[in-house]
């Protein structure tokens, strides 16, 4: 299988409740590495860029709102099947109906403050990571 990148975000509900380290675990614990990060208030602007495939979407002005709420710890995890292994950590969307276990059913309050972003496909995943961090601040390891 091959190795992959892929972008993850600690969003600020999970921030606020002082869970990056617990987060962090599960992913070395599924043989994820951290290769870039960085803590983050994004501004409405760069909130705006980064969800703009869902600009037409009902929830994306909440979306937003709640992204800039305070900051976010943004990192590159890299390892095999990385997209694929991170989503199933995260769990689905909702975390009511994430399966237990996952960083949503044991972070997330709702749908609109559910902890954690990963980005969905690979290709998705190297636009989001050039989003946040030029190529020479990611470190293959
Ligand atoms: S996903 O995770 O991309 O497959 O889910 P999707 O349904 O396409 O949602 C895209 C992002 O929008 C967030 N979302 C919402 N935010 C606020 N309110 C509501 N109702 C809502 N529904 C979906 C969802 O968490 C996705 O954000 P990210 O940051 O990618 O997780």
């Amino acid at each position: 299988m091959a190795l992959e990148r892929t972008l993850s975000i600690i969003k600020p509900d999970a921030v606020a409740k002082n869970v990056i380290g617990q987060i962090y675990t599960r992913f070395e614990q599924a043989g994820l590495k951290i290769v870039a990060a960085r803590m983050k208030h994004l501004s409405r602007a760069e909130a705006e860029g980064f969800y703009a495939v869902h600009r037409e979407r009902p929830f994306f002005n909440a979306l937003v709102e709640f992204m800039i709420s305070g900051p976010v710890m943004i990192q590159v995890l890299e390892g095999e099947d990385a997209v694929r292994k991170n989503r199933e950590l995260m769990g689905a969307t909702n975390p009511k109906e994430a399966a237990p276990g996952t960083i949503r059913a044991d972070f997330a309050e709702s749908i609109d403050a559910n902890a954690v972003h990963g980005s969905d496909s690979l290709e998705n995943a190297a636009i989001e990571i050039a989003y946040f961090f030029p190529a020479t601040d990611v470190y293959s390891r």
